[in-house]
């Protein structure tokens, strides 16, 4: 048996509306009322989060955002701060998805003034790292992971913090790393999380990301340093989300 508590987060990344995150929740809820040994949460675009608080008022699903600035206020049109999501009734903030650093140019160096502003104001972070497939194919998987490691993670405790590997080839493809494959990615983030933060690593929850569905879930919850999932396409549906987080124990 793990001692670390599983997590299970759903990405929204940019989809639904307002009518369908109030029809998901609703239909959601009774589904998970009686999963209480995993933390769940959403993480809807910024536009439906006051409205997502609302609906899971009284419920233990927590509410997370897909990215926050680092700046607490000021002339930034456009952005959002950290203590704007708090007030939206977020937990949690996604940091450092690829598709931010992909699309939005965000740099480790960014990644880390996120993180920094994001404990700040209290809230949890999931910070997401992983390679390319041309990283991968030219074995440099590791370099990659620690160097988002090291440097996202600069002056950073590991307080309140969830690290996702996410594989860039994985996500959206419908090519999920094997078991094999994210057990060994997150045994090696894990050595260095020991190796800059000591013992208090073993307790840290490492989530796998990359085309999660209801058919590999059980097999990546049994790997030993998997300790929960970051989903994305598999998220939007009640039936597949809900299979996802009733997972299968291992015995
Ligand atoms: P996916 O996305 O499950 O659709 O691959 C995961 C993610 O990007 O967080």
């Amino acid at each position: 048996m793990k001692m670390r508590r599983p997590f299970i987060a759903a990405n929204w990344k940019m989809n639904k509306t307002l009518s369908e995150t109030r029809e998901f929740i609703a239909n959601f809820i009774p589904v998970v009322r009686d999963v209480s040994d995993i933390d769940i949460a959403i993480a809807p675009p910024f536009t439906l989060l006051r409205a997502a608080a609302e609906a899971l008022k009284g419920t233990n699903i927590l509410l997370s955002a897909q990215n926050v600035f680092y700046e607490e206020k000021g002339a930034y049109t456009g952005e959002i701060s950290p203590l704007m999501v708090c007030d939206a009734g977020c937990k949690y903030v996604i940091i450092g998805h690829s598709e931010r650093r992909q699309y939005f140019n965000e740099t480790d160096l960014i990644v880390n003034r996120k993180i920094k502003a994001a404990k700040k104001a209290g809230l949890g972070v999931i910070l997401c790292i992983g390679e390319s497939l041309e990283e991968r194919e030219a074995g440099k998987t590791f370099d990659v992971l620690l160097k988002q490691i090291e440097e996202g993670l600069n002056g950073v405790d590991l307080e309140n913090l969830i690290i996702a590997y996410e594989p860039i080839w994985a996500i959206g493809t419908g090519k999920t790393a094997t078991s094999e494959q994210a057990q060994e990615a997150h045994a090696y983030i894990r050595e260095r999380l020991k190796i800059l933060y000591g013992n208090r690593a073993d307790e840290s929850c490492i989530i796998y990301g990359g085309s999660v569905t209801p058919d590999n879930i059980d097999s990546l919850m049994a790997c030993s340093d998997v300790d929960g999932a970051l989903v994305g396409g598999a998220s939007l549906k009640v039936d597949s989300f809900c299979r996802i987080v009733k997972f299968k124990k291992e015995k």
